[in-house]
């Protein structure tokens, strides 16, 4: 990291690729990540780690990108919903139909792929507590449910 007057300039392990980019150090990693790295599938809800559209993988798990600073996220394995492209999580929420205006579905897709990394024997009162962190607004969360489901059963 190296720090010039009023900005500094990161280097950030994003999605498997190293990005550098200059920030403020009271960015947020959902700042940066968004409007200097062009990567705009997290995105900004309530903005104080309530509703879970801002989530990313930080090591493989969830976290709420507009509480944590970017310069926070240095040293650590950042991944995107740009990330998962093509993915069994992914697939599902396309096939179990789990999205309407699909403005919450990339944080609940991350939040989704964090407990398949942390806990992929995960029953059914685990996914549903682990659900609680992320809201939507339009569609049931049984389709929700269905999807990761289906991923963690290996019948997706
Ligand atoms: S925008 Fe981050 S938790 Fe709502
Ligand atoms: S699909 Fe619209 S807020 Fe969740």
């Amino acid at each position: 990291m190296i720090v010039y007057k009023d900005v500094v300039k990161l280097e950030l392990d994003i999605n498997g690729e190293k990005r550098s980019v200059i920030v403020r150090p009271a960015d947020t990693l959902l700042e940066v990540l968004r409007e200097k790295l062009g990567l705009t599938g997290a995105k900004p809800g309530c903005e104080n780690g309530d509703c879970g559209a801002c989530t990313v993988l930080m090591d493989g798990w969830p976290i709420k990108s507009c509480i944590i600073l970017a310069v926070e996220a240095v040293g650590h394995k950042i991944v995107t919903i740009e990330g998962l492209k093509d993915t069994p999580i992914q697939k599902a929420f396309v096939l179990k139909s789990g999205f309407q205006c699909g403005y919450c579905t990339s944080g609940f897709i991350m939040n989704c792929q964090g407990l398949i990394n942390i806990h992929p024997d995960a029953k059914e009162d685990t996914i549903k507590e682990w659900l609680q962190s992320n809201i939507c607004r339009c569609t049931s969360y049984e389709e929700i449910e269905e999807a990761i489901k289906s991923v963690l059963r290996g019948t997706e």
